[in-house]
């Protein structure tokens, strides 16, 4: 690393731990009722009068407001990540994971983790990058059958993978935290997407520990695997890529404090395709693709309580049958969905809302829990339907979703019994470590625990083993307070039953996922195969929760 570059770093890191000690402050005080002085954190371990202090007077801890990034601009649509093969069948492209800085809070600029697809001049001159572009990584747009293949440079100051959520791609291809490529260095990812593959997926980094701090910094993408015989071909596509966005009053992203590590960090903005509360207008049906790509923020998405939608697909693509007459959809952090949105008949307009959601999130006082999250508005539709020819209709049937377990609950492939496996969800919420001065310094706050089997994820550890081709039922118990999304890489599964004392409610309707929302006291059962063999990740999908150890490994023999 270039000696400037190195210490532009260190004084970053020093000043983002100033500022979580203030964050810290801030967001506890009222839940810390019974501690000793605040000013105890004046004399906090590693704050040695040699690290650089804000000037007198000048509070470095606060947040920009809400309305500090500018409003109502048009939807940008995703760009494309460019094909640079030209053999059919070929879907070759390099992936950069870049520093670069982007205008968002006029005057501010923000410095940024971001994907694109060349690198933009040695490191150390980042700082002379272009201010605006995209934030959201560019879309891959392939097709079942292509072969990808990604060169991905990594130009982070930390290790970074890229990881394919959702995807059945080989094993060692997938991004494991225990296949880091360093900084500086660069990894071709390469994989052939099957047949049946179609539907709407992401990528973003997966190094161990550091997931979190990645994504929040601004890396994520969008994928579309499009299907040959797409039942929906005839509807015009929308993208909505909803990230999270935190920033200080100085346009910086702002660190993690002690609240973000335990309930997942959540920023004062929602973006959609990059932008704060885009504008939308919808002069016919269309078919609209959704995405959370937010750390831990759930999105009840909602048009209102009159306006209805039809949910045509989940993570892993389309639905046997269109679900009709929504008027809200959860998307837990990880999942992604597509809808029909209708132009109706008459002018009229909505606002795209994450409706209020009570995801039981924590304080820093035992059995605390905070109230829900408001609503938010996420982007301004107007519907001006015109006078053209007749709409596509969404047909009753989208396509054939085999079961994976009979009724009697046998594998279906074979008839046999089915394997059974367990996961539990539990937390341990060490408290005076959390509330000892300087807790929050270091990069991963002390006295939080968050376990899969009572263990906090160890690289050199396998959980759990499965055999390829077999189908198995997992049971996902959630012991903890809040919610937490379960996510498993290299395969989609389907959502048998929630169980909540006691009662059993099979799932309505078959669906391929890759992440479900499991909620404090709930079972959620599962069936899954895995085809490859080769170690998978199973995690909570809360970033932060999964860098503190909510993650583990299954083994594929
Ligand atoms: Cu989207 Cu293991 O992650
Ligand atoms: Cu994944
Ligand atoms: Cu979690």
């Amino acid at each position: 690393m270039i000696r400037r570059d190195f210490l532009a770093r260190t004084l970053s890191v020093a000043v983002a731990s100033l500022f979580a000690r203030n964050v810290f402050a801030q967001h506890s005080m009222h839940d810390m009722h019974g501690m000793s002085g605040m000013s105890d954190m004046d004399d906090m371990p590693g704050m040695s009068p040699s690290h650089p202090r804000p000037p007198a007077g000048q509070k470095a801890a606060a947040l920009a407001p809400e309305t500090a990034l500018p409003a109502g601009a048009p939807l940008a649509a995703l760009r494309k990540l460019a094909n640079e093969s030209s053999e059919p069948g070929v879907f070759r492209a390099t992936l950069v994971a870049q520093p670069e800085r982007r205008q968002l809070m006029p005057g501010h600029p923000t410095a940024m983790w971001l994907y694109g697809d060349a690198p933009q001049g040695p490191t150390s001159s980042r700082t002379a990058g272009p201010l605006s572009g995209p934030l959201v990584g560019p879309l891959i747009d392939v097709r079942e059958g292509d072969t990808v293949e990604i060169r991905f440079v990594n130009r982070l100051p930390q290790p970074s993978t890229i990881h394919w959520h959702g995807l059945p791609v080989p094993p060692d291809q997938d991004g494991n935290p225990t296949s880091p490529v360093a900084p500086g260095a660069s990894h071709v990812y390469r994989f052939t997407l099957p047949p049946g593959s179609a539907g709407t997926y992401w990528y973003h980094p997966h190094p161990h520990m550091m997931s979190a701090e990645q994504v929040f910094r601004g890396l994520a993408g969008p994928i579309v695997v499009r299907a040959a015989d797409d039942p929906l071909a005839a509807f015009p596509e929308r993208h909505l890529f909803f990230s999270d966005l935190k920033l200080a009053s100085d346009g910086s992203v702002a660190p993690n404090d002690m609240m973000d590590w335990m309930n997942g960090r959540e920023g004062q903005f929602v973006l959609v395709n990059g932008a704060r509360r885009p504008r939308i207008i919808v002069a016919q049906d269309e078919r609209w693709r959704l995405w959370n790509g937010c750390n831990a923020r759930y999105l009840r998405l909602s048009l209102g309580d009159t306006l209805t939608f039809t949910q045509v697909a989940t993570d892993g693509g389309l639905l046997a049958a269109p679900r009709d007459g929504l008027t809200e959809l959860l998307l837990a952090p990880g999942e992604r969905a597509e809808i029909i949105v209708r132009a109706g008949a008459q002018p009229a307009a909505a606002v795209l809302t994450a409706a209020a959601y009570d995801r039981r999130k924590m304080t820093m006082t035992k059995g605390g829990s905070l109230p829900a999250d408001p609503a938010k508005p996420l982007a301004d539709v107007r519907f001006e339907p015109g006078a053209s020819a007749a709409a596509p209709a969404v047909p009753a049937t989208l396509r054939p979703i085999a079961p994976l377990l009979s009724s009697s609950g046998h594998t279906i492939e074979t008839g046999s019994p089915t394997p059974q496996k367990s996961v539990v969800f539990t937390e341990a919420m060490d408290m005076s470590a959390m509330h000892r001065p300087g807790a929050s310094m270091s990069a991963l706050p002390a006295g939080m625990r968050f376990m899969i089997n009572d263990a906090s994820f160890d690289p050199s550890r396998i959980a759990l083993t499965s055999r390829r081709g077999e189908v198995e039922v997992w049971s996902i118990e959630n012991r903890t307070d809040m919610d937490h999304p379960f996510h498993l890489h290299g395969t989609q599964f389907q959502v048998i039953a929630r169980e909540r004392g006691g009662a059993s409610t099979a799932e309505p309707f078959l669906a391929w996922r890759d992440t479900v929302n499991v909620q404090p006291g709930e079972v959620v059962c599962i069936a899954t195969v895995q085809r490859d063999a080769g170690e998978r990740m199973f995690h909570c999908h809360i970033l932060e929760h999964e860098d503190l150890g909510m993650m583990a490994t299954l083994k594929v023999v």
